[in-house]
């Protein structure tokens, strides 16, 4: 795992924009996997000014997002379809028939979530998995005790979870209670992983993920276990890291041919 220490939020996301964009880079039609929530969207901002000022082109890549409410309408402005259409699609000039958000309307959700996981290995996997993590530890919306080898599938949603999330509804109780997420070991065929965090709120579920044991009570900290994984977080969501000189040396003395920001 490479662990990145910024001063600000605005800082990661410039540097996970870059790491992103870095993978991007390396083919006309990347496969990205694209999380929602507060914490990638300054990552989105960021890729969407590369592709304005032209140094960026996705227009051919495809796109997977992690999750997705149940039973919440396509039109919502809340589901993560229109999200991700709102803030990820438009602003980065992809093609919206190229991008799959899990089918949370499914009369079928369990055969939909099958299905979402063979597309995924149908595109060929994806290159480059942008990541949040809950204040629980959660990523996607797998949950503490989500398995650690789980594939796409519906999740109960944690009381935790619907109440940080109230505050994208009028109220905690329009917030769904169920969705589909990738699952962990869904995530983890991802070929490159950042995940980004930012503020106090997220520092004990760093800590747990980049330092705890791994375990299913911190979902995060599967990631462990991936080869190819960045975090990025500003000094806040850092506070509680036991290592955190070494991350700042660690950075500070990256070969120049290994830098990607
Ligand atoms: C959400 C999403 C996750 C996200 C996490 C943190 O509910 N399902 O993909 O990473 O919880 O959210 P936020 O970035 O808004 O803090």
């Amino acid at each position: 795992m490479e662990i990145i220490v910024l001063p600000d939020a605005a800082e990661v996301g410039r540097v996970a924009a870059a790491k992103v964009a870095s993978v991007a880079r390396r083919r006309e039609d990347p496969v990205l996997g694209l999380a929602t929530g507060s914490s990638p969207t300054a990552i989105y901002a960021e890729l969407a000014a590369e592709v304005a000022a032209g140094r960026l082109d996705l227009r051919r890549a495809r796109g997977f997002a992690l999750d997705e409410y149940v039973g919440i309408p396509l039109e919502h402005p809340e589901s993560y379809a229109s999200v991700i259409a709102r803030d990820v699609v438009g602003p980065l000039g992809m093609d919206p028939a190229l991008v799959r958000v899990p089918d949370g309307r499914a009369a079928d959700l369990e055969a939909a979530a099958v299905e979402y996981d063979e597309a995924i290995r149908a595109a060929g996997g994806v290159d480059v998995q942008i990541l949040g993590i809950g204040a629980n530890g959660h990523i996607g919306f797998n949950e503490p005790t989500s398995s650690l080898a789980s594939r796409t599938r519906i999740k109960t949603l944690a009381p935790r979870t619907r109440e940080d999330n109230a505050r994208f509804f009028d109220s905690v109780d329009d917030v769904p209670t169920h969705c589909l997420t990738q699952g962990l070991g869904t995530i983890m065929e991802a070929r490159e992983v950042v995940l980004v965090a930012q503020g106090e709120a997220k520092a004990e579920a760093v800590a747990g993920a980049v330092e705890g044991p791994v375990s299913s009570a911190v979902p995060g900290s599967v990631l462990q276990f991936h080869p190819h994984a960045t975090v990025v977080v500003d000094e806040a969501a850092a506070s509680r890291l036991r290592l955190v000189d070494y991350y700042r040396h660690t950075y500070a003395h990256k070969p120049a041919w290994q830098r990607f920001a």
